[in-house]
């Protein structure tokens, strides 16, 4: 297993207009994304065969992309289809093919895999709730200096919310919270016990009867987060995270938030985007300053029991790394104590 196997969101599929091409970055590759005639997109290495321009610089005319240097046109499978300078003497060659990639369109997202030797054959991960009746959702989409194992941390640990995010999202208390942390087939399940309202500004709203908060984090291998609070029938929140890596520094985060606020889902949305937005910069803010650190210093950790989400997380995350299925990886459930 390698990290070329899976799924990655390369665009929003609004932002994937007819006759435009994208270019995008994933895993040091570079890609040029653009729909063809019958909608479908279609990526392609953004390097000209010819002298190596970038296809992503071209134009789309009728599904096929035109080389904004010389000209040369492909087709959706990456097949050379016209050459100007060669004018009538043109013949089609198989030797002239741009290296393409497959790709999907789900939930609102355009995915590419870039491996086509196949140890397993992945799913994009099914967002939940997305466009079900009774749910709304609201999609940022944020930059980070910073690897994934990194950002996808940061989204489960609940340590660092009432420092990052005083007030907005968490207060300090010194409150005694405890959480089991299971490692099961690629995927970390976090359950919180204990945990009542402090849940910043809007705790109000959102947990107005003070009842018990339901609260799980997972992780799914290899980059995806979703955090889970139910308090009630009508105040139900996920927060999916997809961390895509660019380079290995850069990391672009598509973040679903999807509600049932019951009446308020409509009125919350505009106030949702806000609350989403700004926690959001302050994490891109202290994970930029951790990744400099990390760049000249390496990364060396200190871990503490409330890290062991984390230890989990680098632990799949590692094996993919060496071309192991961490699915073989022993199942681990802990129970821990922290304080936050
Ligand atoms: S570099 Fe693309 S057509 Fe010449
Ligand atoms: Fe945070």
């Amino acid at each position: 297993m390698q990290f070329a196997d899976f799924w990655y969101i390369v665009a929003l599929s609004d932002q994937l207009k007819p006759n435009t091409v994208l270019a995008r970055s994933l895993l040091g590759e570079w890609l040029a994304i653009f729909r063809a005639e019958d909608g479908q997109a279609v990526a392609l290495r953004d390097r000209c065969l010819h002298r190596n321009s970038r296809l992503s610089a071209g134009k789309v005319c009728r599904g096929a992309l035109q080389c904004s240097y010389h000209g040369w046109i492909y087709d959706r499978n990456g097949n050379v289809i016209a050459v100007p300078a060669e004018g009538d003497s043109f013949k089609p060659s198989q030797q002239r093919r741009a290296k393409c990639y497959a790709t999907k369109e789900q939930d609102g997202y355009i995915y590419v895999r870039l491996a086509d030797d196949l140890s397993e054959d992945f799913h994009p991960f099914s967002m939940p709730h997305y466009q079900e009746p009774g749910w709304e959702t609201v999609r940022v989409i944020n930059r980070f200096a910073n690897n994934v194992t990194n950002c996808v941390e940061n989204f489960i640990d609940i340590p660092h919310t009432a420092f990052v995010h005083p007030g907005i999202f968490r207060t300090s208390r010194q409150q005694k919270l405890e959480m089991i942390v299971e490692r099961c087939n690629g995927s970390v399940l976090v359950e919180y016990r204990n945990e009542t309202s402090n849940l910043g500004w809007y705790s109000r709203f959102l947990n107005e009867q003070g009842v018990e908060i339901k609260h799980s984090d997972r992780f799914y291998m290899p980059n995806i987060t979703c955090v889970e609070y139910k308090m009630g029938d009508n105040r139900h929140l996920f927060i999916t995270s997809q961390s895509i890596p660019e380079t290995e520094n850069s990391t672009l985060v598509y973040t679903d938030v999807t509600y049932n606020y019951g009446i308020w889902n409509k009125l919350a949305r505009p106030f949702v985007r806000w609350t989403a937005q700004h926690i959001i910069q302050q994490d891109v803010k202290i994970l930029g300053i951790q990744g400099e650190t990390i760049a000249k210093y390496g990364t060396q950790f200190y871990h503490t029991p409330a890290d062991t989400i984390h230890v989990f997380v680098e632990s799949i995350r590692d094996a993919i790394a060496r071309g192991e299925n961490p699915r073989q990886l022993p199942h681990q459930s802990v129970k821990v104590t922290f304080w936050v």
